[in-house]
């Protein structure tokens, strides 16, 4: 018999190194409050069946958290593997929860551009779960082969960045499908080969966690806007959105949102 089991929508709004101002950063982030807020008040069954999380860059945490809302979780765009020592630079994992943090981006291509390897992202994954928050995990091919050796490509991150991550951490676990050649880009990925990756996704988490696998939530990243949100999430079969440069502009964040928040939250 097929389990049918209500899973929230999880659309993440990756700030990147964005905006340069303290007060800009608190300007965004209390207009995406507002507007959820006001969603949850107004609208039909809205928000509450969607998880929203903004990640600001690492110096803006304080304040972002300090807002206290219930509007959005807050994640990190990154944490060092070790909980303290001579790291210059690093943010500890340790560090974040005291600021409200409950998720944490990691693997991002752009980190892994900068000489991020697969060893070094498997180390924060498991830092992040066991110190109870969420890992986003990056995983995503530079370009799209016609011999398939992108899959190849994305079956070794998957397995190599949650390498002795114990299945019953798995719930603190999502796998974010972010093809590089779709960042930053003019166009989206169309939604035909979003389904068709992430069925290749869940295929390798059951290969690796058998049925527990399915409890992985996958997102899509790469050029989301409100005009595709809505059609890559349902007919690309994933279970949320990774959002670049759209999650700094509040009403582009709040219509995704919106868009994906009216559907009934089912997945296989
Ligand atoms: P984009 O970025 O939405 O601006 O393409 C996505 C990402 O890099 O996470």
């Amino acid at each position: 018999m097929i389990q049918i089991k209500k899973i929230k929508k999880l659309i993440v709004g990756n700030w990147k190194m964005n905006p340069s101002s303290l007060s800009e950063a608190k300007k965004i982030a209390l207009e995406i409050k507002k507007t959820m807020k006001n969603m949850t008040k107004t609208g039909i069954k809205t928000v509450r069946k969607t998880q929203v999380v903004i990640c600001p860059p690492f110096v803006y945490l304080g304040s972002v958290g300090g807002m206290k809302t219930t509007s959005f979780f807050l994640g990190a765009q990154d944490a060092f593997y070790e909980s303290m020592g001579a790291y210059t630079g690093e943010v500890s994992y340790c560090s974040l929860p005291q600021f409200g943090v409950s998720h944490v981006i990691l693997g991002h291509s752009e980190r892994r551009a900068k000489g991020e390897t697969n060893e070094i992202i498997n180390k924060k994954v498991r830092s992040v779960v066991g110190e109870g928050m969420t890992a986003i995990v990056c995983v995503g091919e530079s370009v799209r082969d016609t011999e398939g050796i992108y899959l190849h490509i994305l079956r070794s991150q998957i397995v190599a960045a949650l390498y002795e991550v114990n299945k019953k951490l798995l719930d603190h676990v999502v796998i974010a499908y972010e093809p590089i050649w779709a960042i930053g880009a003019k166009v989206a990925m169309n939604s035909r080969d979003v389904h068709e990756i992430s069925i290749y996704i869940k295929k390798v988490l059951r290969e690796m966690y058998g049925p527990l696998g399915d409890s992985v939530r996958i997102l899509y990243g790469g050029s989301v806007d409100s005009t595709n949100a809505r059609e890559i999430v349902y007919e690309g079969n994933v279970g949320g959105l990774l959002v670049g440069r759209a999650s700094l502009v509040p009403k582009d964040f709040s219509l995704i949102v919106r868009e994906i928040d009216t559907e009934d939250c089912i997945e296989k």
